[in-house]
């Protein structure tokens, strides 16, 4: 695997205050992706995380899941699936509703997204409240997946997320 340079990562994050709402701190991915060397260092970053799970297929979570999903799927080899927002896939999907940090959400999964036991690491960019992930961990597993662990860029270790996840979790950049 790629042995990826050791920089702190945390520099190309921006914290914005008050995001969406009052109160919560938003950490902004967008200027890691920008900065080519710093993107290309965190995709790595997840993908020697990730790899001793030997998965199947990587499901990605709508929208900005998508964004972390797609290289670690490419880097290990696997096909990708979209668990994605309501109204949005076609054919036969599965849904579940969940709480947020910020909200209610709903989430969708094609019926046929995954062969029996085929071996999955569920991928978001950030783990919060950890709602999220394990909405989607519930989806993969009722069409038939074997989940074998989560991945996120950001975890928010405050929140606890981690202990409302029933797999191992992987994360790159970790905030008290
Ligand atoms: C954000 C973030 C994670 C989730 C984390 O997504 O991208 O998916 O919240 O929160 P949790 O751990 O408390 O569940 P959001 O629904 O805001 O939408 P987006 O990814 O489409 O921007
Ligand atoms: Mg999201």
């Amino acid at each position: 695997s790629f042995n990826p340079p050791q920089i702190d990562l945390k520099k190309y994050i921006r914290s914005i205050p008050d995001y969406p709402k009052k109160g919560i701190l938003f950490y902004d991915i967008s200027t890691l992706l920008r900065n080519a060397d710093a993107w290309q260092i965190a995709a790595a970053r997840m993908a020697n995380g990730v790899a001793k799970w030997n998965p199947d297929l990587v499901a990605g979570i709508e929208s900005r899941g998508f964004v972390s999903a797609s290289p670690l799927a490419s880097a290990l080899g696997c096909g990708m699936i979209m668990i994605r927002k309501p109204g949005k896939l076609p054919g036969k999907t599965i849904s579940l509703n969940y709480d947020l940090e910020y909200g209610q959400n709903c989430l969708h999964i094609q019926e046929d997204a995954v062969k029996p036991g085929q071996r999955v690491v569920v991928v978001d960019d950030l783990l919060a409240t950890g709602g999220t992930l394990q909405a989607s961990i519930e989806l993969l597993r009722k069409v038939g997946a074997e989940v074998v662990g989560a991945a996120a860029l950001i975890e928010l270790k405050g929140l606890k997320g981690r202990e409302k996840i029933d797999v191992p979790l992987h994360s790159v950049i970790i905030y008290e």
